[in-house]
């Protein structure tokens, strides 16, 4: 007997439950371990008639993910197969290796989702897939998979944008109303936008460099976390968040971005590269010594990654040795990120407020994407909500990072609003680029705010 794990929406609960009835869509991802796992809900023995069941297949960046949710919001069940462990391993997602992974997994994780769901093919109402953006290998094995099963089982198809996906995962845990304000915070992206609809949106402000979870890995990475016994096995994002509770953010100051920028974007890189003169420096204190080799990238991976591949190799006396204050870097590098997003999300609040966008006290900062599931960066972001009237959600850390339930339910929102649901697939390609809504980020820089984050408590987060 296999243990599965159910999801209850409406009960609100979660539990562990060993149901012998599923055994037989377990029973193959149990052999692939722990990266693979499976969600269902469990009908006691009434027949279930939802009239709108939609498959979600996600396969943008490093997860093959796959959930069928019906029109009520209901998880019928959902699987999923990280390759992070794979990629921690080669020092970051190299594509080639990505879309091998998405190849050889994505016919066992949607057949498991749909054995778990307990729904044929034949009963669902269309295929949603992420098309963009996201690395063009990866958008390819989800995309060309989902116009083969479309194409038999004469579905209609919903193409998917990620970014939209991972803003309108909130609504199908709460009923929040649009418009809501958006902060996305992921391992590509960083962007603030006002959702007014589904498919609506307005960008307020994004990263002008790197995201603050590929930040974050960096950093992990440069810290050597793979070989700390605590989180060998965890992405960058999450090692910092389980080191930097046992550190403290005192002991190094990596400063605060763009403060006199009066605008909602974002900038992550000039953190990136206070933390890794920190970390210089330790190692040379610690006599720990690192060398950099770029290996000569092949055009296509150039075209793929659009920098040279950067692996960062340990040598000589100190190899794998760990920085004897690596806690206290985590703690310093979460407390300057969670402090830079709950800054430029203050300001896109006043922006929401003075331009009569959104008003106290129904206006809701959703918060979104992997980066999301810091349970530092929400106690920051929860500073800047309670002092601006504002309620704050975040969907749980499970439907933070890349699913399919979030596809799947961006897939039920398109039908009942009517938006984008193609019955013929002609033409249809994915996009690696792709923005999110109408761009009135200059004018946000236009407006006079003033921002007085000194009355919050947020330089006192411990
Ligand atoms: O949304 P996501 O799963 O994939 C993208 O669309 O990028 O986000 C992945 C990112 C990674 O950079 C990972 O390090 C970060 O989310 N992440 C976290 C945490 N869990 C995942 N960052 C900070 N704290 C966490 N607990
Ligand atoms: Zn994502």
């Amino acid at each position: 007997m296999v243990s599965v794990q159910f999801f209850s929406r409406h009960a609100s609960v979660q539990k562990i439950l060993a149901i012998s009835s599923v055994t037989r869509c377990t029973s193959n991802s149990v052999k692939h371990g722990r990266s693979v796992w499976l969600r269902s809900i469990f009908f006691n023995s009434v027949k279930y008639y939802p009239t709108k069941l939609v498959l979600g297949i996600e396969t943008s960046c490093d997860d093959t993910a796959a959930a069928v949710v019906d029109d009520t919001g209901k998880i019928l069940g959902e699987a999923l197969h990280s390759q992070n462990e794979v990629h921690l391993k080669t020092g970051g997602i190299i594509p080639p290796v990505a879309q091998q992974l998405h190849r050889e997994n994505i016919e066992r994780i949607v057949k498991e989702t749909l054995c778990v769901s307990g729904i044929s093919l034949k009963e669902l109402s269309a295929v949603a897939t992420t098309v963009k953006p996201g690395l063009a290998l990866s958008l390819g094995v989800g995309l060309e998979y989902s116009l083969k099963l479309v194409d038999k089982y004469k579905k209609p198809f919903i193409p998917i944008h990620h970014m939209e996906a991972h803003a309108l995962t909130i609504r199908l845990i709460n009923q929040v109303e649009f418009p809501f304000l958006v902060l996305l915070i992921s391992g590509g992206h960083c962007i603030l936008v006002v959702a007014q609809g589904v498919s609506d949106f307005l960008l307020l402000g994004q990263s002008v460099d790197i995201a603050p979870g590929d930040m974050l890995d960096k950093v992990a990475r440069r810290l050597s976390l793979t070989k700390h016994p605590e989180c060998c096995r965890m992405s960058g994002g999450k090692a910092i968040e389980h080191l930097a509770q046992q550190g403290n953010r005192l002991h190094y100051e990596l400063g605060a971005p763009m403060r006199h920028h009066p605008n909602c974007n974002f900038s992550f890189s000039g953190l990136h590269s206070n933390a890794t003169r920190i970390i210089m420096q330790k190692e040379k204190e610690e006599g720990i010594f690192q060398s950099k080799i770029y290996t000569n990238c092949t055009p296509d991976l150039w075209l793929y990654l659009q920098k040279p591949l950067l692996l960062t190799i340990s040598l000589g006396l100190q190899e794998g040795h760990l920085l004897s204050c690596v806690t206290d870097i985590a703690a310093a590098v979460q407390h300057a990120v969670a402090l830079h997003i709950a800054q430029r999300t203050h300001r896109a609040i006043l922006f929401c407020i003075k331009s009569g966008i959104l008003s106290q006290p129904n206006a809701t900062l959703v918060v979104s994407g992997g980066v999301a599931s810091n349970q530092y960066i929400r106690r920051a972001l929860q500073i800047v909500t309670d002092a601006t009237n504002f309620n704050l959600l975040c969907p749980p850390p499970r439907l933070c990072t890349d699913n399919g339930v979030m596809i799947a339910w961006n897939g039920i929102e398109r039908m009942r609003a009517g938006l984008g649901v193609l019955h013929s697939t002609d033409g249809i390609r994915y996009e690696p680029k792709a923005s999110l809504g109408i761009d009135i980020s200059e004018q946000v820089g236009e407006v006079s705010i003033k921002q007085n984050i000194e009355y919050m408590s947020l330089n006192t987060m411990t």
